[in-house]
């Protein structure tokens, strides 16, 4: 369902992308896919996934969902809503939202079952090869250190990328690899396709830049055909 080389934007909670400014947001970037004939896809917040996935034809993924059917679950957040607000897909396992690993299984076959698409969020090499057994459609490895910071992970800690894409090929080789923290040029992402990712998972590389579009179009150029 998400095509490949990649280039997943995860808009966390900044306002930059909260709201109406993630339908902007989400726009200029599906503008930019098209200008270049590039997979893009974007992790808005649950709140503002209904209302981005009305406004563009880009793939929107949720940045978390918990394992749970519909029904008694105040508060909770499952594949069955996002599905039906538009999303084809989530996050899970974030740095910023971890959960424990037999809930990621879970969350992976409840999605599995709904034909959602699951990126699960590793954040190193132990972990990439751990949660690679639950057969995820993407791993995508971020170091939490140099989530933010601009130093991008494929220059600062290559090791950790392609030892992320060796161990998860060894374990179960149909789950495709991201890899993402400090992501802000297309020379961090052709680096890191190098490292033998499908592409990337950025957030404040695209959605802080004072220009959103000559970012994304940077990293969209990268991409190879
Ligand atoms: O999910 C993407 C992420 O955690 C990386 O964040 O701001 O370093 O691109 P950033």
């Amino acid at each position: 369902m998400l095509k490949t080389p990649i280039v997943v934007v995860n808009f966390k909670t900044y306002p930059e992308s909260t709201g109406e400014r993630a339908v902007q947001l989400a726009k200029i970037i599906e503008q930019v896919a098209q200008d270049y004939s590039a997979s893009v896809a974007v992790c808005p917040q649950h709140a503002d996934i209904y209302r981005v996935s009305r406004e563009v034809s880009i793939p929107v993924l949720a940045q978390h969902v918990d394992p749970l059917k519909p029904g008694r679950n105040t508060g909770w957040v499952t594949p069955a809503s996002v599905k039906a607000a538009g999303a084809v897909g989530t996050l899970i396992n974030h740095s910023e939202h971890k959960i424990p690993h037999d809930q990621v299984k879970q969350v992976v076959d409840l999605c599995r079952s709904k034909e959602l698409v699951t990126i699960v969020c590793t954040a190193d090499v132990e972990e990439s090869k751990g949660l690679a057994a639950h057969s995820p459609d993407f791993i995508a490895v971020e170091p939490p250190e140099l989530i933010g910071t601009g130093i991008p992970v494929s220059k600062a800690k290559p090791e950790i990328v392609s030892g992320s894409v060796k161990a998860i090929q060894e374990v179960n080789s149909s789950v495709q690899v991201l890899c993402g923290a400090g992501i802000t040029t297309g020379e961090d992402v052709a680096k890191a396709v190098e490292l033998g990712t499908v592409g990337v998972l950025v957030a404040s590389g695209i959605v802080r830049a004072k220009d959103q579009r000559a970012a994304i179009e940077d990293m969209v150029r990268a991409l190879p055909k």
